[in-house]
């Protein structure tokens, strides 16, 4: 007994020493693992960094090629397999959830309650952030998918007006053509083609259709004639694009777009980080239109900064952090440089590009309007294996592994299945 005492009673010593220590010495340094990794990307994070740095805190870049964070994610699994927790990461929705229910989660509760998280951050959002009552990871952004951007030069030179239907977009396209210009600037990779194709199925069946199919995962929604019809529409854009697609990255089908090699790249507001880094202005260089067909409704996706539940002399530095993150300055100086817009409600677009007033515009409606929805392709419709079935089914079916959009529908409601 005595023993037993005199062990708790150290125990009890060195705990209190030892607290003592790790806030002496908190570590100074933030560790991050994301995939920003293309120019326009790149700029928006220094806006981080520098925030940080004027804090104190050194950056740790754990950077992983790859749009869309695949890669990131399976170079995450290992990390956390390994025990090796970054301070954070970036991620996409239903991922945030998945690591928060395998327990690997920090709690930033503490932080958002003294900050007012709750009040600025849209439901939506907190949906993802959010875990068991518990703030698991911060939003960086809102990005949204169904967009068009445009060469100003290419589209006066061809006489194009803005397109308001899918039928226009393809009349647009045959101008482009006949040009001589490239018309569609897309990266053969499986991400970027389903990014596209989730506009193409909002533009096909209209906003109850996307979200019964994509984000309620209804079977008769999936199986529809609609859904053919939106293989069909995707068949029709792909013999627009350059043979050489396969494997191209993102901002290198943005580059083409911006040097005027072809007209118009659909892509996430993230291509417009691109525009801005090559010191491109919207109006007068480029165009951004919704996806015809699309307007008043919104595709989103977000970055989140998910907080993996670090040793505690790295908890200070995760707060930092968190709070840089999601203050008014930073949500409006960083998503100027990245494309997106700012995750919380409160910010003023008066830094914002005639694309960004848009965006934040837009976000705004198709919140109050019930018009805003998850991004399959993004990490928002569903969980991950079933957002990888998809991408899987749409590029097989651009690369003609699936020939028709008969077979791709079957494919992928049986990849749906299998995934549920
Ligand atoms: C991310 C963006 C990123 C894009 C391309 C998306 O998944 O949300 O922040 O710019 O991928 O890398």
């Amino acid at each position: 007994m005595r023993k037993f005492m005199t062990t708790t009673a150290m125990a009890a010593l060195m705990a209190a020493g030892f607290g003592f220590a790790a806030h002496a010495e908190d570590v100074k340094e933030v560790q991050m693992l994301h995939w920003w990794t293309s120019g326009g990307e790149a700029a928006a994070l220094n806006v981080l960094k520098g925030d940080l740095s004027k804090e104190g805190f050194a950056w740790k870049d754990v950077p992983v090629a790859g749009g869309g964070g695949d890669a990131a994610m399976t170079a995450l699994k290992a990390m956390v397999a390994a025990g090796t927790y970054p301070t954070a990461s970036q991620m996409l929705g239903y991922s945030v959830l998945d690591y928060a229910a395998a327990g690997v989660m920090g709690d930033l509760t503490e932080t958002a309650t003294k900050e007012g998280w709750d009040k600025a951050v849209p439901a939506a959002l907190q949906k993802f952030s959010v875990y068991d009552g518990k703030w698991v990871a911060v939003p960086v952004n809102v990005h949204s998918v169904n967009w068009l951007w445009i060469n100003k030069a290419v589209m006066d030179k061809i006489g194009g007006t803005e397109p308001k239907t899918f039928e226009d977009l393809v009349a647009l396209l045959d101008k482009a053509k006949a040009a001589g210009v490239i018309p569609l600037a897309l990266g053969g990779q499986n991400w970027q083609e389903a990014t596209m194709f989730d506009s193409v199925v909002l533009s096909t069946g209209g906003a109850e259709f996307y979200k019964k199919a994509f984000n309620d995962l209804d079977d008769a929604s999936l199986k529809s004639d609609t859904m053919k019809k939106s293989f069909d529409n995707l068949a029709t854009l792909i013999k627009y694009v350059d043979p050489n697609f396969s494997g191209r990255d993102w901002n290198l089908a943005t580059a083409m777009v911006i040097k005027g090699d072809a007209l118009v790249q659909v892509m996430g507001d993230w291509a417009k980080g691109e525009f801005v880094a090559a010191k491109k202005t919207p109006d007068t260089d480029f165009l951004c239109y919704r996806f015809p067909g699309t307007d008043g409704s919104v595709i989103y996706n977000s970055d989140m900064f998910g907080m993996f539940n670090v040793p505690d002399d790295q908890k200070a530095a995760q707060v930092a952090l968190a709070t840089a993150t999601l203050s008014k300055s930073f949500q409006s100086a960083f998503n100027v440089v990245k494309g997106s817009v700012p995750a919380r409600t409160d910010v003023p677009d008066t830094d914002f590009d005639a694309c960004g007033k848009k965006g934040i515009a837009d976000l705004k409606a198709a919140n109050e309007g019930g018009t805003l929805f998850g991004s399959l392709a993004q990490g928002y419709g569903a969980p991950p294996a079933i957002a990888n079935a998809y991408k899987d089914v749409v590029s097989k079916f651009v690369h003609g592994q699936i020939k028709t959009s008969d077979e791709a529908v079957a494919e992928l409601v049986k990849a749906i299945d299998d995934a549920r």
